[in-house]
């Protein structure tokens, strides 16, 4: 066995730092025998044994949210026709690289990538809509009836800042639609997100749409872009300027002043498409007029992903605007050409369950507790211990909700436990109650309570089934 402090400098050496992050010294840690481990104050932090920054635990008490979200996806999903999909966690760094594109944050500065014991490149999904695509091409999903539409829910990792609804680990739900390039699957997949917000009760959001073109108009679109704001490269500010040659489009949704001003007079994607994109374009908001969609033109949306072509979107709260979007899409014509397959269009979106959750507190939005189990076995004595265990096994087998009440408490603290967690009925089994063969039932509302025979209490448990 290496001492302590050896196992630890071992340790130390063979993980993988973020360049922002030193490793602590070979060394560091000392060890006094009888006293622990003396970690260097740096280390102590971490020893506390925290959520890393950025994550965060999503307590019992969150649950409800969580579960009420997605309830609500997959029962929207199964209406429009979307079947789940699950994906590894992480997969071949390649596949976001290609695919995110290189210039984008994403790839440049957030990606958790790490080299496994056999040298191959891994990253945990940085977004869920690549794996889909990847998977759809492993699978021969293309020989399927197209589009082969697609949910999932899965944990999203990026290096980001953390702050409030920002996170580097977030969970998102998401759907995609691969195969078919016609406008009304941009429709579709746009009411599918709207209905989503909508029906989980979130008020005062706006759904914003634009086209961004295709790679047969952007390139020229992109420099009308780059000619107008190099004209005014004095005001950018230093992102924007990194911008205009790595990622132009991105210059437009900038939030500093001086570059939104000049965002106010940059050229209008929609106003250099192609005859295609047109064609879509018009469509698309066609269909979405028919549906009755409250949508607005943003013409400065762009999204932070390289492979989107033609229709974008987005849902934002709207007293807050881009900065905490709710949900995100567009069509990616281009993608499952770009990681290998024929060329194949596809459109989809993600939402963050995080976003989703916050705005369900922040507006208030009644949502309904988890189920509880109605009954709590008590065992007065510890005499009736078994008794109480046979009785509440027997209850679960039939299908009920029993807690059974742990041992060794007072009969009032037991009922007081049994209040605190909302449980309808105290089930109470003392030596009398056992030498009759019956259980004292309490309504916890009410404290009414009557003895009635165990077999009896079962066999109306079982018809009430
Ligand atoms: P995205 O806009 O990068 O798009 O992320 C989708 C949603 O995930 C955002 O609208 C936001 O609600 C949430 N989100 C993103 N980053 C964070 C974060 N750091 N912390 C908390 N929530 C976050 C995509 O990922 C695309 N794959 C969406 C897509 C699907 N496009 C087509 N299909």
């Amino acid at each position: 066995m290496p001492e302590p402090a050896q196992a630890h400098d071992e340790l130390i050496s063979t993980l993988t730092w973020p360049p922002s992050l030193t490793p602590p010294p070979a060394g560091s840690l000392s060890f006094t025998p009888n006293r622990g481990l003396g970690y260097p104050t740096s280390l102590k932090m971490a020893m506390q044994h925290r959520a890393p920054r950025g994550t965060a635990d999503i307590l019992p008490s969150d649950q409800k949210y969580w579960r009420y979200i997605e309830g609500k996806a997959r029962d929207l999903s199964r209406r429009f026709g979307y079947s789940r999909l699950d994906t590894p966690v992480f997969e071949d760094s390649g596949l976001f690289v290609r695919s995110v594109g290189e210039g984008t944050d994403i790839v440049e500065k957030e990606m958790y990538t790490f080299l496994d014991r056999g040298g191959d490149s891994n990253t945990l999904r940085p977004e869920g809509t690549a794996p889909v695509c990847r998977a759809y091409l492993e699978h021969g999903m293309q020989n399927l009836p197209q589009p082969v539409r697609m949910y999932y829910f899965c944990p999203v990792f990026r290096y980001e800042r953390p702050q409030a609804g920002r996170y580097r680990e977030h969970h998102q739900f998401g759907v995609e639609a691969l195969g078919v390039g016609d406008p009304s699957v941009d429709a579709e997949v746009v009411e599918l997100a709207w209905s989503l917000v909508s029906s989980l009760g979130l008020a005062d959001t706006s759904l914003m749409v634009n086209s961004i073109g295709d790679r047969e108009c952007r390139p020229a679109y992109i420099d009308k872009l780059k000619e107008h704001y190099t004209r005014s490269k004095g005001q950018l500010c230093r992102d924007c300027l990194d911008r205009l040659d790595r990622n132009p489009l991105r210059l437009l949704d900038c939030k500093q002043a001086s570059c939104q001003g000049l965002g106010m007079e940059a050229p209008r994607s929609v106003d250099h498409l192609c005859e295609g994109c047109q064609d879509h374009w018009d469509s698309f908001q066609r269909y979405l007029d028919t549906m009755g969609l409250p949508y607005r033109i943003d013409h400065h949306l762009v999204r932070g992903l390289d492979y989107y072509t033609r229709t974008v979107f987005e849902i934002q709260p709207k007293e807050e605007g881009g900065q905490s979007t709710i949900l995100g899409g567009g069509r990616y014509d281009g993608l499952i050409e770009q990681i290998g397959g024929k060329p194949t269009p596809g459109i989809g979106f993600a939402t963050g369950m995080e976003r989703l959750v916050l705005n369900l507190k922040r507006q208030e939005v009644p949502v309904p507790d988890e189920p509880s189990p109605d009954y709590m076995v008590i065992s007065a004595g510890d005499g009736a211990r078994d008794a109480a265990l046979d009785l509440a096994a027997r209850m679960r087998r039939s299908g009920a909700g029993a807690i059974l009440s742990t041992a060794g408490r007072a009969l009032r603290g037991q009922l007081r436990q049994a209040n605190a967690l909302g449980v309808r009925y105290a089930l109470i089994l003392g030596d009398d109650e056992i030498s009759r063969g019956e259980v004292t039932v309490r309504d916890m509302s009410s404290s009414e309570q009557e003895a009635v025979s165990v077999d009896s209490f079962l066999e109306k448990l079982d018809e009430g089934r």
